[in-house]
């Protein structure tokens, strides 16, 4: 099988203060169906660049991205949308729910999006609340939840849509240490369970532990790349 996410020398440098910054030196990578993949390394290391250049939110300054066999530097604004909506789940780590909905209409929102029937909706949104254990809070605000449950909200939006990949960033930054492991046990069972492969950058040394696949960036490159 081909892999989900294919980087082949990728370099970004950020050009906003008028001093460049390399963010990424040259990232070859790729990522398999199914991988559980953790990035490492220290602040400023290029993790969140590189997740934003995977899911093409950024685009590399130099170098090729293909995701699910596309090459995202050869689509529209339009088509890397619809790839977004379509095979893309993100989480990050400030939740970026919408305060005014529900837990059930955050989650369906993306469902909305696409089109999908009220049936399926109803269908697809009752079972991914009761998969992140929030059925008993559909109703409540993302304001009356706690910071754990709002990521969970964050989660079941992204895999709602079944999703061929899932990129986290820091998904467990704002959490107490015991919610965060539950956070990480949740999304290896979807890991194990339906397949989905996560991609998730981390501090978290008990995120890390979950992992499979560990690439370690330093300075815009991967110093260490081990599956275990
Ligand atoms: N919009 C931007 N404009 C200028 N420089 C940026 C921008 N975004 C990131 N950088 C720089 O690019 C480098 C990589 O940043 P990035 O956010 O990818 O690191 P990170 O590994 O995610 O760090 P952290 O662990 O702190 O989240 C850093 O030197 C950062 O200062
Ligand atoms: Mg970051």
């Amino acid at each position: 099988m081909p892999p989900i996410v294919s980087v082949r020398g990728v370099t970004r440098t950020y050009n906003t203060t008028g001093i460049p910054v390399q963010a990424l030196a040259g990232i070859d990578l790729d990522v398999e169906k199914g991988e559980f993949t953790a990035l490492m390394g220290p602040s400023g290391s290029g993790k969140t660049t590189l997740l934003n250049v995977i899911g093409g939110l950024d685009a590399p300054t130099s170098g090729s991205v293909q995701v699910d066999g596309q090459d995202l530097g050869a689509m529209s604004g339009d088509e890397l949308s619809s790839l977004r909506l379509e095979r893309i789940g993100f989480v990050f780590q400030a939740y970026n729910l919408i305060p005014v909905l529900t837990a059930y209409e955050n989650a369906e929102f993306v469902l909305l999006m696409r089109g999908v029937s009220a049936e399926e909706r109803r269908r697809r949104v009752t079972g991914v609340l009761a998969e992140v254990g929030l059925e008993t809070m559909a109703h409540r605000r993302p304001n009356e939840l706690s910071g754990g449950q709002q990521q969970r909200v964050a989660v079941a939006r992204a895999i709602v849509a079944d999703p061929a990949l899932v990129l986290a960033d820091e998904p467990t930054a704002n959490l107490d240490s015991r919610t965060g492991v539950e956070l990480v046990a949740l999304m290896r069972r979807l890991n194990e369970e339906h397949g989905v492969t996560f991609i998730f950058a981390t501090h978290d040394p008990k995120v890390l532990d979950a992992a499979r696949r560990v690439v370690e960036l330093q300075d815009g490159r991967i110093a260490r790349d081990e599956r275990r």
